[in-house]
């Protein structure tokens, strides 16, 4: 049932590349220039006159919404907020009919996650969902939605599950941004394009897999982390952070990189290994910079890089390289060495990888 892989996370991670292009099939038809979603071509008209959209979710699914934020203010220029469910739901959020809510949940049964998604129905909102799991709580409940099609997940520590919700998210975003002439024709047709070759790109990406586990060799006694992104992979900090805490133990932070000089370089001495995506596209100068002032306080730097990279290269420690994309799509690839690398200190530090302790597939408690 692992397919041949030792765990279902070391699977999951390599599914990747299929779990993507099953999400995207029958949508994307790049030929045609055409995205084709049901939920979205049904409820047009509620999308286009949002005043702005309210994304939910929790951990992983969160992490994914954050992701969605950008893409959709980016290229959609419809104006999101991100919000944890567990706080949203309790702080008596200002929500009328004229926002659409998009609630994110891989098992489709977190009790937060829910309960959000009914107290903005009954503040009248029009809720969409973003499932893994077909006919569960969450796909039942919402006005409508879109499932990702990644395939069971069975690893506690979500990874096919975050590449396909971003997956789906973007096809929204592409399709909305094309319907309301923030994009143009041509522009939408590049992004279909480049989407497509994504999950050869991933493929890519997981073959630095050798590579990734000699760096976890060097870092898996380490006591703390820190994981810094900007823009598109600021949440893919966060994201490769929460990978690590969970399944490895050890204490990890995602950040910001630019906020790093407002506390967190604190921290900084030469038993903190830093991972800090550098791609390319986004912000590049700003976060060699970043990567210096960590340099010169002694800070080891592992830098996820772009193919190629030489700027990183000189300052860095170490480098993993991903495949070049566009912006908007660099999340897609910046996660997949971050996960390969928790995986293989967990499995270094002996821990239960497909079930660390303290937690579950689907957190269906308050
Ligand atoms: O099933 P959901 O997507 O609603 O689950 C949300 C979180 O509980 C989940 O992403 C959790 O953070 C994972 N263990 C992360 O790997």
């Amino acid at each position: 049932e692992k397919g041949g892989y030792e765990h279902f996370m070391l699977k999951e991670i390599h599914e990747q590349p299929n779990a993507i292009r099953d999400t995207y099939r029958g949508r994307l038809l790049a030929n045609e220039g055409i995205i084709r979603m049901a939920g979205i071509d049904d409820n047009l008209e509620k999308f286009l006159n949002a005043n702005r959209i309210i994304i939910v979710a929790c951990g992983t699914s969160w992490h994914a919404g954050l992701v969605a934020e950008y893409i959709f203010e980016d290229l959609a220029r419809i104006p999101v907020e991100v919000e944890y469910a567990s706080e949203f739901r309790y702080r008596n959020p200002v929500i009328t009919d004229k926002d659409v809510v998009i609630a994110i949940s891989q098992s489709g049964e977190t009790a937060d996650t829910l309960a959000a998604i009914k107290l903005a129905k009954s503040k009248g909102a029009f809720v969409f969902g973003v499932c893994n799991v077909v006919g569960s709580t969450i796909a039942r409940e919402t006005n409508a939605g879109a499932y990702t099609h990644a395939g069971p997940e069975i690893g506690v520590a979500s990874t096919k599950a975050f590449t396909t919700q971003i997956t789906v998210l973007t096809l929204i975003a592409l399709k909305l941004a094309k319907a309301n002439g923030s994009m143009s024709k041509t522009v939408f047709h590049s992004h279909l394009q480049e989407l497509e070759l994504i999950p050869d790109k991933v493929k890519e990406a997981l073959k630095a897999d050798k590579h990734i586990k000699e760096v976890a060799h060097i870092y898996k006694d380490a006591k703390n982390c820190l994981y810094l992104g900007r823009g598109y992979n600021f949440p893919v900090a966060l994201e490769g952070a929460l990978k690590l805490k969970e399944i490895s133990y050890i204490h990890a932070e995602g950040y910001p990189a630019a906020e790093m000089k407002h506390g967190p370089i604190a921290l900084i001495d030469d038993q903190m290994p830093v991972f800090v995506i550098a791609t390319k596209k986004g912000h590049y100068e700003k976060v060699v910079s970043n990567i210096q002032e960590i340099k010169s306080r002694s800070g080891k730097i592992i830098g996820i890089v772009t193919k190629g990279d030489i700027d990183v290269k000189k300052v860095a420690d170490h480098v993993i390289e991903v495949p070049e994309t566009i912006e908007s799509l660099t999340p897609l690839l910046t996660t997949i060495p971050l996960q390969l690398l928790s995986y293989h200190i967990a499995v270094m530090l002996d821990k239960n990888v497909d079930q660390p302790r303290n937690l579950a597939k689907s957190v269906t408690v308050e």
